[in-house]
């Protein structure tokens, strides 16, 4: 299939560039680099051999879009663009509304236009909010606690509207749990701007003495050992989700929810407990008061993916310390 990747040139959309190329796919990315660099696509052609078309745009760019659309018979769309700090979120909401909702609206009326019927949408596990239990299942409530995590669930709305209205139009919803990790060639992997909010950039940092000492946010949640309890997933193993997502909207037609994670809860210190013993190394760190709106444990129930998409995560935490390692220490100001 000829996929199109807005924000592709980004941390998961670079990887799953990689694992649609290796299906067979063709993929073509539109990115406007307000969060990524041109330089991952030099990455992408080393490690696959092949050059992927880009254009570099602003998805909410109607009339640029549209003439993406005239160059390319496009069979699907998987919707990576957007902004993903919700820190930031709360400083300048309205941006975060602009762009992460005038992106879907334009790719939907222009894929409308064009006839393509095929949607794959980034969505996270943040929209199930303060979770009353644990797994997390599809079905749940949703509800958000920040403007990022509005702009989430808004568009699974929008989405699963614009679906239930057009018999033609299929759409896949994938929740995303905290993916970390890198591709095991260590030549692309995350690379986030100034001092990183997200725990493993945060330790990789640590890591290769650019930033001192982490700061672990609580150790009085009620869990195993008073930390922060995640589903942390190799991006890898999400990447390859979206090419099993393809292949499910190719197939079946309305909306479609997936949570995608592994299943398995990891403490803030087992992460930093096996990254150390992976790469041996220490990471000096200390108790911190509690990051406000975060919550004691999240972690999902992806047994609906594996029923229906035939996916699951193959690759353990010890892989996902060390890949996210290998690609700090090779790369130590990322792409730039
Ligand atoms: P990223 O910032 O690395 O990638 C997003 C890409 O989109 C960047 O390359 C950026 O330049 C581009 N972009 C943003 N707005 C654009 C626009 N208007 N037009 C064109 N390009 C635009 O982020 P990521 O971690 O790869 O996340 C991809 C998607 O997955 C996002 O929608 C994010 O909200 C979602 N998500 C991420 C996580 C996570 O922890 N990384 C978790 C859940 C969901
Ligand atoms: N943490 C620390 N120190 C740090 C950073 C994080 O102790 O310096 C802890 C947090 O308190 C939390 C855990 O590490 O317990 C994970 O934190 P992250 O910031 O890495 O991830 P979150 O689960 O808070 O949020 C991430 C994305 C959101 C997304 C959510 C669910 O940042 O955008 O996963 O997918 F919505």
């Amino acid at each position: 299939m000829k996929v199109l990747l807005t924000g592709g040139a980004g941390y998961i959309g670079s990887h799953t560039c990689i694992e649609l190329i290796k299906a067979g796919h063709t993929p073509i990315i539109a990115d406007n680099f307000d969060n990524s660099c041109p330089e991952v696509l030099n990455r992408i052609k080393e490690i696959t051999g092949q050059e992927v078309r880009l254009y570099e745009l602003d998805v909410c760019d109607g009339e640029a879009v549209d003439r993406m659309f005239v160059e390319n018979d496009f069979d699907a769309v998987i919707h990576f663009a957007g902004l993903k700090a919700v820190g930031e979120s709360c400083a300048v909401p309205l941006r975060y509304y602009r762009n992460n909702l005038d992106s879907t609206l334009t790719l939907l009326e222009v894929m409308k236009k064009y006839g393509v019927q095929n949607f794959v949408f980034s969505s996270s596990a943040t929209v199930y909010g303060v979770p009353e239990r644990v797994p997390l299942v599809e079905g749940m409530p949703t509800g958000c606690t920040n403007p990022y995590g509005w702009t989430k669930l808004m568009n699974e709305q929008i989405l699963t509207d614009a679906s239930a209205a057009d018999s033609g139009l299929s759409v896949v919803l994938l929740r995303y749990f905290n993916p970390i990790g890198a591709h095991e060639s260590g030549r692309i992997g995350e690379d986030p701007n100034g001092i990183p909010n997200n725990l493993m950039p945060y330790i990789t940092q640590v890591a290769a003495g650019k930033l001192k000492e982490l700061g672990v946010f609580g150790n009085d949640y009620p869990t195993h050992d008073g930390t922060g309890v995640r589903d942390y997933i190799h991006v890898v193993d999400l990447a390859v989700a979206h090419v099993k997502a393809i292949d499910y909207a190719a197939a079946h037609k309305g909306t479609e929810i997936f949570n995608i994670g592994t299943g398995t809860g990891y403490s803030v210190l087992d992460i930093v407990n096996t990254f150390m013993r992976v790469n041996d190394l220490v990471i000096p760190y200390s108790i911190k008061p509690r990051r406000p709106g975060d919550i004691a444990e999240c972690y999902a129930d992806p047994s609906k993916a594996a029923e229906v998409l035939g996916w699951k995560a193959e690759r353990g935490l010890e892989e996902m310390c060390r890949d996210s390692w290998n690609w700090q220490s090779h790369n130590k100001n990322g792409y730039k």
